[in-house]
Parts: C-alpha cells; structure tokens; sequence
C-alpha cells in the first residue's frame, strides 16, 4: 500500500485525477469503478476540465459504481445514479449506455448483485476502482462487521453512516436505511486501488491502515492484502 501525502483536499483531488486521466491516455478502452460521497468531487471536476481541455476522453470508457441506496429511484436527486450523472456522466463526451450503478429499485437484490458481479467480470473487471472511506471504515457500503460479504449484495447501513449521510438529505429519518454494494471481493478485484481521504475525521481510518493489522471491523483494513493500492490522502486525515 502506497501512501501519497498532500496539503489539501485540492491537491489529492489533482493527483488521484492524474492518476485516472494517465489510465484513460494508456488504456482508452478502461473500466473504471467509482465512487460517490464528497471525496472524490473535486477529483470529478479536475477530470471534466481536463476532458472539456481535450487533454482526456471517456469515448471508450465504461464505468461500474460501488453502491446504490435501497430502494431509490434512479432520477431521486439523492441516489447516486442522480450524483454521478450530475458530477460526472452530463459533463463529459462518455456513453451513458456504458456507465453502470447498482438498481436501487431491484425487485430481487440479491439476482442484482450476482448479476452486477458477472457483468463485471465480463467486463474484463476494474482497471482502476475509485475509493472513498467511511469514518468506521467502510468501503463502498461493506460495514464494519464480524464477517463481510465477497460479492455484490443488500445490506443495511450503520448509524453512523445514516448520521454521516444525513447532511445529504432533509432529515436523518429520510435517509434510506439499505444499500446494493459491491462486496469485498468485487473491489478486490480491481487491478489497481486509488483511495482518497481528506479530513481530520479520517485520520482514525488511515492510521488503522497504516499498521500492519487487518479487521473487519474496520474494513478498509482489508485493502492491505491487495497488490497496487494508493492512498492519497490530505494532510489532515493522515495526521488528524
Ligand atoms: C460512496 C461510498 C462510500 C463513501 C464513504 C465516504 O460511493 O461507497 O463508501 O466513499 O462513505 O463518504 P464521503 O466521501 O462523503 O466522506
């Protein structure tokens, strides 16, 4: 695991950009796994300028997002469907045919989780998979817990990130209380990890992955046992 230390969140938001767009110049035909929450934002915009620059293009690009709250619509302007089109999709020369996020409106989740696994896998699997983390450590939505899925699947939110995520919506009650995310074996996957991390209130996190322990109960821990992960986190979250 690597770790690239920067002033701001500005500057992590550059260099994880950096680190797609020279994905995309090398690999035009990529998969990328993404992620939503208000880490990789900035990253986001970094890469709608580039791409509005000419310096990178999304024409051959397909996507698969980590997670989706349950149920919600795809056009509810909380899901993160609504979020990626907004931050990313609606801004840049992809085709939206070829961007994907977990059906908050499955009739059976678990045939959606199976059946998003296999089309990853299909895919050709992760060139490089997006990560955000939790306060608690989650990634994607795999909680802390004692024992943790393998592959794409429904699963119920923490407290903790319900009161995290509120700030997204009118009230605490209107958070959606379930999500479709992709399991550890799904991000496991990918070839190659970016996480980022920016603020005082990860620092609890990226300590516990800058020793040499692994938990479930802090499941970002578990990216250790992976072969190419960089995190790029602010000055704040690594020294808190
Ligand atoms: C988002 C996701 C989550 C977030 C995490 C951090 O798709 O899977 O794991 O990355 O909750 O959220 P922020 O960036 O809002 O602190």
């Amino acid at each position: 695991m690597k770790f690239i230390v920067c002033e701001n969140y500005e500057e992590m938001s550059k260099a994880g950009a950096k680190i797609i767009a020279d994905l995309l110049k090398s690999k035009p035909k990529c998969v990328l796994g993404l992620a939503t929450g208000s880490t990789p934002v900035g990253m986001y915009e970094e890469l709608r300028r580039m791409n509005k620059a000419g310096e990178i293009t999304f024409k051959d690009v397909t996507t698969y997002n980590l997670d989706e709250y349950y149920p919600l619509a795809p056009d509810h302007d909380q899901s993160y469907r609504y979020f990626m089109n907004h931050n990313l999709f609606d801004h840049v020369d992809i085709d939206k045919s070829r961007t994907h996020v977990p059906n908050g409106l499955a009739e059976d989740p678990a045939a959606e989780g199976a059946a998003y696994d296999k089309a990853v896998e299909d895919a050709g699997n992760v060139d490089i998979q997006v990560l955000g983390v939790g306060q608690n450590g989650h990634i994607g939505f795999n909680e802390p817990e004692d024992a943790l899925y393998v592959g794409t699947h429904l699963t119920s939110l923490t407290d903790n990130t319900i009161e995290a995520n509120s700030r997204f919506f009118a009230s605490k009650a209107d958070v959606p209380t379930k999500a479709i995310t992709m399991g550890m074996g799904t991000i496991m996957k990918a070839r190659k990890i970016l996480v980022l991390a920016s603020g005082k209130n990860k620092h609890y996190v990226i300590e516990n992955m800058l020793n040499d322990r692994i938990t479930c109960h802090i499941p970002s821990t578990l990216l250790k046992t992976h072969p190419d992960v960089i995190v790029i986190c602010d000055r704040a979250a690594f020294e808190g």
